[in-house]
């Protein structure tokens, strides 16, 4: 049987007094798209550090393709590419002169380097920019020149850790791509996001994890149907209404205001058939909506409903310019 691309086993790390990662157990299967979905603090990048050989482990194992992160780094690095939460370019650089670095890094035959750094660099749509100083380069364009570095030796394993942080929504639809693109030429990925909306459309299986735990894993639509109910959201007039209408919609499931005071959100414990009963009792106590809204759970209320807290943080305009070097 093959090895599985990434694994850990039980894997604990410990920082004097901070238990940031308590025994994960995680298996990657080749050629697949693994999410880490987690909040800040939740021992994503410390998960990710043990696997690309940075940090060893307190306790158990973290493998790649069955060779031992921690006995065997030298081979482990040569399987695997690592794009980070803080872009690893040197800004005084060039693009290319980045990746011609990367090159010699990994040993990459000198005839190869060239060729190898243009590929990419036209691939990720910084030929342009090729011999521009990194320092002048946007937020997007280092976060795609540091998926490059990652790419230069061609790994068959690559990590992303939140690759798409402070990325505004177009530069996150181009990465993406590139990421799908990547797993269509067969390589495994493991990303770490906090972003619900990339999990759902990237990864084939998901674990949630919170202060180090795992707390959910699996298929995307297997986590919304298991831990989601149907989500009905209903804009009254004003806050008066809609205090009334929480109070009164309880009897459907968990119902609550949300921050702009006027929508009333309830999950309903019994699925869509509660609509109509919802409905109902909205017309009998004359409360009409301004509007209603029915959809299906998100992730956001599957990560809701096991951790009484929400996964999204806003990245802040800081985290945008700098690609948060400074946070290291
Ligand atoms: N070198 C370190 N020394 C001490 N504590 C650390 C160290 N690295 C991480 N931690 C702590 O371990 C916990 C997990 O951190 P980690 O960076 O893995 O979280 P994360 O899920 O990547 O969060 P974020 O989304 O903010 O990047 C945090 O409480 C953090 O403060
Ligand atoms: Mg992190």
């Amino acid at each position: 049987m093959n090895a599985p691309a990434i694994a850990t086993e039980d894997v604990v790390k410990t920082f004097g007094e901070v238990e940031a990662v308590r025994g994960v157990s995680l298996e990657v299967p080749q050629g697949t798209v693994f999410g880490l979905l987690g909040p800040n603090g939740a021992g994503k990048t410390t998960i990710v550090r043990m696997l690309t050989t940075i940090l060893k482990p307190t306790s158990g194992r973290a493998t790649v393709l069955g060779v031992d992160c921690a006995k065997d780094p030298e081979r482990v690095r040569h399987i695997i590419g690592l794009a980070g939460q803080y872009a690893a370019v040197d800004e005084n650089l060039t693009g290319y002169e980045n990746l011609r670095m990367v090159g010699r890094l990994t040993h990459l035959p000198k005839a190869t380097i060239k060729p190898r750094a243009d590929e990419l660099l036209e691939r990720f749509n910084l030929a342009h920019a090729a011999s521009r100083p990194v320092r002048t380069y946007s937020g997007g364009m280092r976060r795609r020149l540091d998926l490059a570095a990652a790419l230069v030796h061609k790994p068959t394993v690559l990590f992303l850790d939140e690759p798409t942080t402070g990325l505004d929504p177009r530069s996150r639809n181009d990465l993406w791509q590139v990421i799908e693109d990547l797993v269509k030429d067969g390589t495994t990925v493991l990303l770490t996001t906090q972003y619900l909306e990339e999990a759902d459309r990237l990864a084939e299986m998901l674990a949630v994890i919170d202060n180090g735990e795992v707390i959910a894993r699996g298929a995307p639509t297997e986590l919304k149907t298991s831990f989601g109910a149907t989500v009905v959201e209903i804009g009254l007039s004003n806050a008066r209404n809609a205090a009334r209408a929480r109070k009164l919609l309880e009897q459907f499931g968990h119902a609550e205001l949300l921050v702009d005071g006027t929508t009333v959100e309830v999950k309903l414990e019994e699925g869509p058939k509660g609509v109509t009963a919802l409905v109902r009792a909205l017309d009998t106590a004359k409360l009409v909506p301004d509007r209603l809204i029915v959809r299906e759970p998100t992730l956001d209320d599957v990560f809701l409903s096991l951790t009484g807290h929400a996964a999204e943080v806003r990245a802040t305009d800081d985290e945008h310019e700098e690609g948060e070097r400074g946070a290291a």
